[in-house]
């Protein structure tokens, strides 16, 4: 964690860039909310802004934010209705285009119906943005590579849950899902300079204790709990599961069992407890693997129970409670949310009321200025009534909790059956990948470590698959596709990756390469490489859109649009076999920027790009 001080002077702050547009080019005005020390097109929107700004007598600001990305090969595009001026559209542009100047920023403008293109001046964007690149990857004061970031949430603090699997039951696809997708979005508000901590919310709490605790001592096991805890703890819930079908007093000393835990009596407590450290010993290898982790393991059991009570009397207080035969509900008709119980009968504790108590917690200990759960959409109606329920409760902050949702996955299973914890996952997912890569029998020999290569590339395969579509789309897992090497999958980003890593040991005699501010880039003429120049000025917007949105497929589909113009270009613009020395170096840099900013992008999605493989 990065700390958990609530005055935000020492909360974790981005430097300063260490890139600065050189003084030789036009000077252009500030506009709010864009920082071209981080992104540098924005430079070039301003320069396009102002062209137009002038010319119809409108703010650069106004016009800045219309300035979109061009379809097509167009570099900008503004849309002239959108400012609504009177007068035909012919007649504005016409005033633009008289007006407009060709310099070292925009070298055309064109123009098309309602539309205004322009075009960037080649020379700039391959200095300015191969420049920033190199410099933001390794001249930051932090030593992390920090192109891409932005300093929007500075000095803010965000609290991330997911994963959240239940103990003692299966992990299923959904955990895996919010697993992924939580673990991209701590890197992303990290990257956005949020001070960001990551919490796992155990399902750890519930009358399945009981049954357990009563398993246990039938069919426990020291050595299979220290062994493998998920795996064990559940095998005992099957079964006792069974015997309660058969016997139902089996259920009757569960609750009773239970209901002793929650009295908090010791004796009852102490193996949920060795059960409990293990299970999260072991959810750590296997988050360790998938290159996740979290700042902190909480659970529904650590809900204080006083704070639920207090919640419970003060929902009462407002008369927000109804009793329904013993049980306690708040009314949310009002709110097309239904009823939701928040004590039942008995008297325990549920699901509802623990979030209710860990909200209320999670705000004190942590002040934080904004609450994201990354929860299945199957728990849209849950995540809402548990919102309403502290919004009305009076607490202010309640409008600073966000449910980040997703839709199913289809189909998953094992080719030797169905899959219930994350570790067969894991290895499906290697085993399946190395007989891939076996199917190249002389490619695999060269490989040095294709046990291991094989899990990262497997493992990225799930991720890709999984964040490829918007979150809440279902889809069908399928081992084959997520795991070819052709199509939009794992394997093919982390072949591009691989592949730009290669060049630097292909090519030692233009090593070492100087920065690119030392080299004459204006050879880069191409299409292709000028495709790949712009696409990688770009991803700060892109990741500045990803935080918007809370969707990683924008990422996703940048990484595949950078892989397809790169392998687009590597038979026009060689860099092996190219005569002119300095030629062959401006084109290196640029392929090492390209990997650079794909690495980035994948390192975003928690996935590690391969040198090699
Ligand atoms: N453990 C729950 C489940 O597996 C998910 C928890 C989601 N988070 C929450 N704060 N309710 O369904």
């Amino acid at each position: 964690m990065a700390s958990t001080s609530t005055d935000t002077a020492n909360r974790p702050k981005l430097g300063p860039s260490p890139f600065s547009v050189p003084a030789d080019l036009p000077k252009l005005p500030e506009v709010p909310g864009t920082d071209p020390t981080r992104c540098v097109l924005d430079s070039f929107r301003i320069a396009i802004a102002k062209s137009v700004a002038d010319a119809l007598e409108l703010t650069i600001e106004q016009v800045y934010q219309g300035v979109d990305y061009g379809k097509k090969g167009e570099d900008f595009t503004v849309a002239l209705p959108r400012f609504r001026l009177p007068g035909k559209v012919d007649d504005l542009a016409k005033k633009v285009i008289d007006k407009f100047q060709p310099d070292d920023w925009v070298e055309s403008v064109t123009h098309d119906r309602a539309f205004l293109h322009f075009k960037c001046r080649t020379a700039t964007l391959n200095r300015l943005i191969l420049d920033q690149i190199h410099a933001l990857t390794y001249d930051t004061e932090s030593k992390q590579p920090e192109y891409g970031a932005n300093s929007i949430g500075e000095g803010k603090r965000v609290v991330i849950e997911y994963s959240s699997p239940n103990i003692a039951k299966s992990f299923h696809v959904g955990h895996l899902r919010s697993t992924i997708i939580g673990a991209f979005l701590a890197n992303l508000y990290k990257a956005c300079g949020w001070d960001v901590l990551s919490l796992n919310y155990l399902g750890d709490w519930g009358t399945q204790f009981g049954l357990i605790a009563v398993g246990f001592e039938k069919y426990g096991s020291q050595e299979a709990l220290e062994k493998n805890a998920i795996q064990h703890l559940l095998e005992i819930y099957v079964k006792v599961n069974a015997d309660a079908e058969k016997d139902p007093s089996v259920r009757e000393q569960a609750a009773a069992w239970f209901k002793r835990m929650e009295d908090g009596d010791e004796e009852a407590l102490r193996n949920w407890r060795v059960w409990r450290e293990l299970s999260i010993k072991k959810y750590e290898e296997e988050y360790a693997r998938l290159n996740v982790h979290f700042d902190e393991y909480t659970g529904e059991s650590m809900v204080g129970a006083q704070t639920m009570e207090t919640a419970v009397k003060k929902l009462h207080e407002m008369g927000l409670i109804e009793e329904d035969n013993g049980a306690l509900r708040v009314n949310l008709e009002k709110y097309k949310l239904g009823k939701a119980v928040v004590r039942k009968r008995d008297g325990t504790s549920i699901y509802l009321t623990r979030d209710i108590g860990a909200a209320i917690e999670r705000h004190e200990k942590y002040k934080f200025d904004k609450m994201i759960y990354v929860v299945a959409a199957q728990q849209d109606l849950h995540l809402q009534q548990f919102f309403k329920v502290l919004s009305l409760m009076g607490y202010d902050w309640a409008d600073k909790l966000e449910h980040v949702n997703y839709g199913l996955v289809l189909g998953m299973s094992t080719r030797k059956g169905t899959v219930v914890f994350l570790d067969q996952i894991i290895r499906e997912a290697a085993s399946v990948m190395h007989e891939q890569m076996r199917k190249n029998e002389e490619k695999y020999k060269a490989i040095e470590d294709p046990e291991k290569v094989a899990l990262e590339i497997g493992i990225t395969g799930i991720k890709i698959q999984d964040m490829a579509a918007k979150r809440i789309n279902n889809y069908t897992f399928n081992w084959e596709r997520m795991l070819s090497f052709e199509g939009d999958t794992g394997p093919y980003l982390q072949y591009a990756h691989v592949r730009l890593s290669s060049i630097e040991r292909k090519n030692p005699e233009l090593l070492p390469l100087p920065a690119p501010s030392k080299l004459n880039l204006d050879s880069l003429i191409e299409p292709q490489a000028r495709e790949i120049v712009f696409l990688l000025g770009s991803y700060p917007d892109v990741v500045k859109t990803a935080l918007k949105t809370h969707e990683p497929s924008g990422i996703v589909t940048f990484a595949f649009r950078l892989s397809h113009a790169i392998s687009s270009a590597w038979e026009t613009v060689i860099v092996k076999g190219e005569q002119d020395k300095e030629k062959a170096k401006a084109r290196m840099a640029l392929y090492l920027a390209a990997r650079d900013v794909l690495g980035a992008a994948l390192r975003l999605l928690s996935i590690k790009p391969l040198e090699r493989m």
